[in-house]
């Protein structure tokens, strides 16, 4: 808790990405990511293997556009800087990694801009020129922050307000994939709970009811093992992976 508070309060994010709770997110994403290190590294790998096949797949090579960035941690920034002339980062809250990435490579820019939004957002700019959008393990985390914002202020979140915002992020990535080449997308979609026996004692819909096609490539992502929310329990992510989103929606 102390890390993620001090991760938090020393992003130079603006006031009002802060004030909604996106800043807090990242800090405590950041801290997690770290005390899960080991468990999440197979997920890490698999998801860098899909954004590398998206990016190695693309022909045209000026731009790529990264929803979702994050800690990097699951983004072949490498990979990506070598294939493309620019790579455009866009996120709520940039954490040290990316902005130590940006600062060593002048290929690599920071936006920092609210997604949910759809396509209004001024972020919708930088995805116009690009070959490649990839959407990072980012779907699932959309409808977090604005439905914290409401219990926070003792009201629940309006139902629908989940479904909403991850049916209008699939739906910006298929305006996008009208317009540039290549769209990836990586998401969780599932969560089971499971006992040490591994017993699943219970599950929930990540997409809020919302469907997605078959993807290419699905694995787990142990993001909480035994121990980081209970000793006899473990929380499961079931992941999709595609490489080329415009032809898994035909
Ligand atoms: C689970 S992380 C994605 C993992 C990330 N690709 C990485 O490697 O660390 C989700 C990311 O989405 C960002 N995010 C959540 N809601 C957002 C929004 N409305 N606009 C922009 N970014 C958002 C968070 O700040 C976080 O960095």
């Amino acid at each position: 808790m102390l890390l993620a508070w001090a991760l938090s309060v020393l992003n130079p994010a603006p006031l009002s990405l802060r004030r909604l709770g996106y800043v807090r997110q990242s800090g405590l994403l950041h801290a997690r990511s770290r005390r899960c290190r080991a468990a999440w590294a197979p997920h890490l790998a698999r998801a860098r293997g899909v954004i590398t096949a998206a990016a190695e797949s693309t022909r045209q090579r000026r731009h790529a556009v990264v929803l979702g960035s994050g800690l990097l941690d699951d983004v072949p920034l490498g990979d990506l800087a070598r294939l493309f002339d620019r790579v455009s980062l866009v996120d709520a809250a940039h954490p040290w990694p990316a902005r130590l990435a940006a600062r060593r490579n002048a290929k690599v820019a920071l936006v920092t801009a609210d997604i949910s939004a759809g396509l209004s957002g001024s972020w919708t700019d930088r995805c116009t020129s690009a070959d490649l959008i990839v959407s990072a393990n980012l779907l699932s985390q959309l409808p977090l922050v604005p439905i914290d914002a409401h219990e926070a202020r003792g009201r629940e979140a309006p139902p629908r307000l989940g479904a909403h915002l991850v049916d209008a992020h699939l739906a910006a990535l298929d305006a996008l994939a009208r317009r540039v080449e290549r769209v990836c997308l990586i998401t969780d979609t599932v969560q089971r709970e499971e006992d040490r026996t591994g017993r699943t004692t219970d599950s929930r819909d990540l997409l809020f009811g919302i469907t997605v096609p078959p993807a290419e490539a699905t694995w787990d992502w142990e993001i909480a093992p035994f121990g980081e929310i209970g000793r006899s329990h473990r929380l499961i992510h079931r992941v999709n992976g595609y490489t080329d989103w415009k032809a898994a929606r035909r």
